[in-house]
């Protein structure tokens, strides 16, 4: 053993050409036998020279030397054989001159006997960095595999004598003991029994940090995503948590940051709507998803890799940078803030794609018959828009696919030229502008920052980054490379092994906190269910798409450039053939009703309320329009911000049909709700804004305030005849609607057109319009969705009209129309 190791940094050889990996496969779990003897572990315990880490970035934490035990579950699958024993040697090359000792377990469920020979053949591919002289890398080596056994992790009492096996070497050897790191490198439904085992049976002591690396995917959807998060929490705090997603560790991704401040100067003034024409976050690659179906195919590329690679780059691109870049918090509060922002996405904002040869491999891969037909897309595109001041109508378009015409990964930011030249185009001046964050591969082969040079030239003060001078001769994104300010990382790393030295140090603010996560979901899970009943159109693979996967860009949605293919449509909604997206026209309680899957019902409802606006401007000027709250309408706002721009809100008046007694900024206001999803998003004049009155004098709905009498009056003056051109209602499971209940004498109100009301659900006080108001609307629709509302649907089509008892079907408009606007959810069941 080397005592006086100099400490110095190594790192991976940047020339390792790079596979896709696999976190969900190959686990492997049937090895064939060895003499685990051969490699009997040997705790060295190493002198400290030299206090400092490789890096001089050492927390707290880690400045408290002593004994490290690592564990990596699945240590022999294939994660861990590309990355994480690499990463975890170069720890230990870097750290073993710290103080710090270590020992190395690979856990699997295979006995030892039959694991150790691929164990240690993994251990032994490990490399050293190109500046470590061969000698002292064999040294390292050789300290490493003694320093390591397999061991099988499968019951409670494996874990135990795990724990058993690590507090004897600390006695033995009388190491105080600093930590332990287990790394989760398996399926994520084991996730929760291992956390478990780690917590029962392998908690350190107090004073010793426990830390439990996980490898996404972490859930797949918002549901799954809150109960992996919930059942993970009753065995480990948040803190001892470290969700990786691996681009976080790419050097140029965890630059996004450090270079938006240091260029804040030059940047401040054009990172905005009015400079910025668009932004592009792009990963693509050339392999198909073979040998990792089983995983795949649950998945597909959104989960895969938008959900959480190219989402964690547009935050990083959008977010208001930390003061303090070493914030963890301040980053996770500025990221969310973007996440909150983040425009609603639907299947119009994204196309999906498939390689023709997928359903062969999923059909070998899962067994299935050849008339099986998987709808897993291998490529998508989606525009999303960050609505604020500073980015409304920027579109950020996130693309990633496999069997593409080449690998490469990158986030262009393109600037908008204000240029405008006559006669001389190749001068600087009239080429693209454009910052290009390279993550890798592609013409350039490495990752590097680039600012085309009629932008600004950047400031660079990190000594581990160089300015590339000497350009090869090769384009980036339409620009030749000396058109270019090129800076790039001295030395390349592995981000596997980059995140594993932050493990290590305990900073976390390049992992994925659960609040970070479900935001995530939460944009993803909805356009995620709206795209399960599409099929992705298919294309051949590598160059040979041509142009078929090319996009458009239209409003705030995106298409395929080039219609002429023909779309499977596949019909998994149980048993309606592609006729079954119509809308179909009929009676219900002997008045017009509209019916159709839930989406194109909100298309066709959002379309008759555009229509009645632009009659309604076009005879008087103007368009009175009262709106409900609820989830119910939610889809049809948010239909109405992304695809009616032509929709004549500055002549719109937006009122409302009832209000909850609580302050308009609570999250259950109806206000609050009809703000947040659909008056912020539109460019509507504040005085055309009615909300109801409900908090006067600081109080809630109090009789002598007066706040119904209020709303009337304004809606007397305003409206005329006090006609509502179009009023949206729904209808609650017992046959309310608008804040009108069963029993409440809505039909007694006489010519009252506002009143205060009472709920039987919670906050019990509401203020409402009137039936009277109600039924002197233009025209009123009802709006219904989701199999929960069957049973109403089907009872309440055979009950009479009886307001007191349903008070919805008292609806009925004097002079104007009520359609019934029922999903086929609502209506079949
Ligand atoms: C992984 C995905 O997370 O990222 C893979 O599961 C994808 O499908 C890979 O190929 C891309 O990572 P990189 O580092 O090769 O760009």
């Amino acid at each position: 053993m080397r005592a006086a190791d100099s400490g110095h940094v190594t790192h991976v050889g940047s020339e390792r050409s790079r596979a896709v990996f696999n976190p969900n496969t190959g686990q492997d779990f049937g090895l064939t036998g060895l003499d685990q003897s051969m490699f009997a572990p040997v705790l060295l315990l190493l002198v400290t020279l030299c206090a400092q880490g490789a890096n001089g970035e050492e927390t707290l934490e880690t400045k408290r030397h002593g004994h490290v035990s690592v564990v990596i579950v699945g240590g022999t699958g294939d994660l861990a054989r590309k990355y994480l024993w690499q990463g975890f040697f170069q720890l230990y090359a870097n750290q073993v001159s710290s103080g710090h000792s270590f020992s190395f377990y690979g856990g699997g469920l295979t006995p030892a006997d039959k694991a150790n020979l691929v164990f240690f053949e993994i251990l032994k591919a490990v490399s050293c960095a190109k500046d470590v002289s061969e000698q002292r890398c064999a040294v390292l080596k050789e300290q490493f595999l003694r320093l390591a056994q397999y061991r099988q992790l499968k019951t409670d009492e494996d874990y135990k004598d795990l724990t058993k096996h690590i507090e004897q070497k600390l006695q033995q050897e009388g190491l105080e003991e600093a930590g332990r790191l287990f790394y989760l490198s398996v399926p994520a439904f084991a996730y929760a029994d291992i956390a478990e085992k780690v917590n029962s049976s392998c908690r350190p002591s107090s004073g010793v940090w426990l830390r439990v690396v996980l490898e996404k995917p972490f859930g797949h959807d918002l549901v799954s995503a809150q109960v992996l998060a919930s059942q993970l929490g009753t065995s480990l705090k948040d803190d001892e948590m470290y969700r990786i997603d691996h681009y976080l560790g790419k050097q140029v991704v965890s630059k996004i940051l450090p270079f938006r401040k240091e260029n804040e100067k030059f940047l401040d003034p054009i990172w905005n709507k009015h400079h910025i024409e668009r932004v592009e976050i792009v990963l693509k690659e050339t392999l198909d998803a073979k040998g990792r179906i089983p995983f795949y195919d649950q998945y597909g590329v959104i989960r895969d890799v938008l959900q959480n690679h190219l989402t964690e780059v547009m935050t990083l691109l959008t977010m208001r940078p930390p003061k303090n870049l070493s914030s963890s918090e301040e980053a996770l509060q500025n990221k969310l803030k973007i996440f909150a922002h983040l425009l609603p996405l639907g299947k119009h904002q994204a196309v999906v794609g498939q390689y023709q040869n997928y359903n062969k491999e999923v059909r070998n891969e899962l067994n299935k018959t050849q008339d099986y037909l998987s709808s897993t897309p291998t490529f998508a595109a989606v525009l999303a828009h960050v609505d604020t001041a500073q980015y409304d109508g920027v579109p950020i378009l996130l693309l990633s696919g496999k069997m593409l015409d080449e690998r490469v990964g990158y986030a262009r930011v393109l600037f908008k030229n204000e240029v405008f030249c006559v006669q001389s185009h190749h001068s600087v001046h009239c080429k693209p502008r454009q910052i290009i964050f390279h993550f890798g591969h592609g013409s350039l082969q490495y990752p590097a920052i680039l600012v085309s040079k009629n932008l600004f030239k950047p400031v660079q003060t990190d000594p581990q980054w160089k300015e590339v001078t000497e350009h090869k001769d090769v384009s980036v994104l339409d620009l030749p490379l000396s058109d270019y300010y090129v800076h790039a990382p001295k030395v390349q790393k592995e981000a596997y092994a980059e995140l594993i030295a932050h493990i290590f140090a305990g900073r976390k603010n390049n992992f994925i906190s659960s609040e970070n996560l479900l935001a995530s979901w939460v944009l993803w899970t909805p356009l995620l269910d709206s795209l399960a009943v599409t099929f992705p159109r298919i294309y051949p693979g590598g160059a040979v798409n041509g142009n078929l996967l090319d996009l458009r860009v239209k409003g705030k949605g995106l298409s395929y450039s080039n219609e002429g293919v023909v779309i499977i449509k596949n019909d998994n909604r149980g048993g309606l053939s592609a006729d079954g997206y119509q809308v179909m026209q009929g009676k219900y309680r002997s008045a017009d009703m509209v019916s159709a899957w839930a989406e194109e019902l909100v298309e066709k409802l959002a379309a008759d309320i555009q229509d009645a606006a632009e009659a309604a401007v076009r005879e008087g000027g103007v368009f009175h329009l009262a709106v409900s709250g609820g989830s119910t309408p939610v889809a049809l706002f948010h239909k109405l911000v992304l695809d009616h721009f032509s929709f004549p809100w500055r002549d719109t008046h937006v009122w409302m049909v009832d209000e909850r007694c609580v302050p308009l900024t609570e999250s259950d206001s109806n206000f609050r709700s009809v703000h947040d999803h659909l008056l912020h998003h539109v460019k509507i004049p504040y005085y055309n804004i009615h909300p109801m009155p409900v908090q006067l004098h600081q109080r809630l709905c109090v009789e002598e305030d007066g706040g119904a009498d209020l709303y009337e009056k304004e809606l007397r003056s305003l409206v005329n005849g006090s006609s509502f051109h179009f009023v949206l209602l729904g209808v609650g499971y017992d046959g309310h609607t608008a804040s009108l209940f069963p029993g409440g004498q809505a039909a007694s109100q006489g010519e009252s057109l506002v009143v205060l009301t009472e709920s039987p659900a919670k906050p019990h006080q509401r203020m409402s319009l009137s039936l009277s108001a109600i039924n002197r609307a233009h025209k009123v629709a009802i709006l219904v969705m989701g199999k929960g509302k069957h049973a109403l649907v089907t009872q309440m089509s055979r009950v009479k009209d009886d307001p007191n008892k349903y008070p919805v079907t008292a609806v009925r408009p004097k002079n104007g129309s009520l359609v019934w606007y029922l999903d086929y959810e609502a209506l079949l069941g």
